[in-house]
């Protein structure tokens, strides 16, 4: 009998040649693996090509509430911005395509899974790493990062083998996409000093298009997790799809980010993820209100950590759920609602409210009504800067007196000089 690979099949070219050549170089039955992450995509046209190039079987999953409920809103959750621009689309969604490898796998008694994921990414490792952590005894084959055919050759093999080329559009890109975001690579942007041609964004409005008026969008959270919009409630895949249409259409949510690739490599990316981003700033208002200052200030090393074990493939493992623990219980009660504006291919927060919000009204307030006591002041800052007054009692400190002989002399030779 021979034996089966699980691949995940996308569509494109390179997983397209990839069906074949995997059954002829292993002597194999290949089955495909399609998920519908909101890929705009038709998944079910996209199997039916894997079958008449000649997959055995070809799997589809709509993974698109999974893929929100367990990966994307918990990395909201946690604040996971790479870098503190990059919402991780593609690294949140291939911990969930590897998951999804192994249960096919373990379904069609498959020994080995494949991906199309060439040597320079960070794609390569999450799937990698996910699929051995899940199942350690499947091979991983990686048929792009073995056969170092080029474009023109991958074209030649199709047309020698009689395999279907997927239409591609013109344009020279590579792009990967899922309901949290669109990201684009190469072609001119592989430059980082060249604008992004306006051919490379298909979610966003160019800010010349963008309508006059703003719009104003209220969102709900309950413990962290986006439940409605302008207070009608929401399930996950409508309200992400609802702000990425309106947030796109005043242009918000284009990044353009030069990133360290975990493999060393420093990329110019460009993502779209209207969505995404005004989530994570909605977010990241409504924990102003209902976070400690302790709580947020911890958080936001958690937050980096996090963002970078994701975009590092490292999912499946204890810190991961270490951290996540933290995350869990440090949002809730991260629940109200976020009012944001959005214009000109801005998002801007305008207001929030909270039912646990930390916000005080009677001690913030400089009109009447003040219930802050004034003289407690002046024992805690007695207290508080007891070391400093003490310091300055004993040891030389610049002196208010030396303050302008010093700025003359930085002024005469520069500074610093
Ligand atoms: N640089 C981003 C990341 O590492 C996007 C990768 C896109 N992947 C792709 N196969 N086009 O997550």
């Amino acid at each position: 009998m021979p034996r089966k690979i699980v691949l995940a099949y996308s569509g494109g070219l390179d997983t397209s040649v990839a069906i074949h050549w995997l059954s002829a170089r292993y002597d194999a039955e290949v089955v495909t693996l399609t998920a519908d992450l909101g890929q705009g995509r038709d998944v079910q046209q996209v199997s039916e090509r894997a079958l008449r190039i000649g997959a055995v079987a070809a799997e589809v999953v709509d993974a698109r509430d999974m893929f929100l409920r367990y990966f994307v809103f918990p990395a909201l959750q946690a604040g996971a911005l790479y870098e503190g621009q990059y919402p991780l689309a593609t690294a949140l969604a291939r911990p969930l395509i590897a998951f999804l490898l192994v249960e096919a796998a373990r379904k069609h008694g498959a020994d080995a899974v494949a991906h199309g994921c060439t040597g320079k990414g960070n794609d390569q490792v999450r799937f990698d790493l996910a699929v051995q952590t899940l199942n350690p005894h499947l091979e991983v084959i990686a048929p792009i990062r073995e056969w170092s055919m080029t474009r023109d050759q991958e074209l030649a093999y199709a047309a020698k083998h009689g395999i279907e080329v997927p239409v591609t559009s013109e344009k020279p890109y590579s792009v990967d996409a899922n309901i949290w975001g669109r990201s684009i690579e190469s072609g001119v942007l592989e430059d980082p000093a060249v604008e992004p041609p306006e051919d490379v964004f298909e979610w966003t409005a160019p800010i010349e298009r963008t309508p006059p008026q703003p719009a104003r969008v209220r969102i709900g959270f309950e413990s962290g997790v986006p439940v409605s919009i302008d207070g009608e409630p929401c399930g996950g895949i409508a309200l992400v799809e609802t702000l990425n249409a309106l947030a796109g259409h005043h242009g918000v949510g284009r990044i353009d980010h030069v990133e360290n690739r975990l493999v060393g490599i420093k990329s110019r990316e460009i993502y779209e993820a209207p969505a995404a981003v005004v989530l994570h700033q909605a977010h990241a208002a409504l924990e102003t209100l209902t976070l400690t200052r302790d709580a947020a200030r911890f958080k936001q090393d958690v937050a980096a950590a996090y963002a970078e074990l994701i975009y590092n493939g490292k999912w499946f493992s204890s810190l991961h759920q270490d951290l996540m623990a933290f995350v869990q219980s440090n949002q809730r009660h991260v629940s109200g609602d976020v009012v944001l504006k959005l214009h000109r291919g801005t998002a801007r927060v305008v207001g929030r409210t909270s039912p646990v919000s930390l916000y005080s009204k009677e001690l913030a307030t400089y009109d009447t009504g003040d219930t802050f006591d004034h003289r407690a002041a002046v024992g805690f800052i007695r207290l508080y800067g007891l070391d400093m007054v003490q310091q300055a009692r004993t040891q030389r400190l610049p002196l208010a007196s030396d303050l302008p002989r010093l700025a003359a002399r930085e002024t005469e030779s520069g500074p610093g000089a």
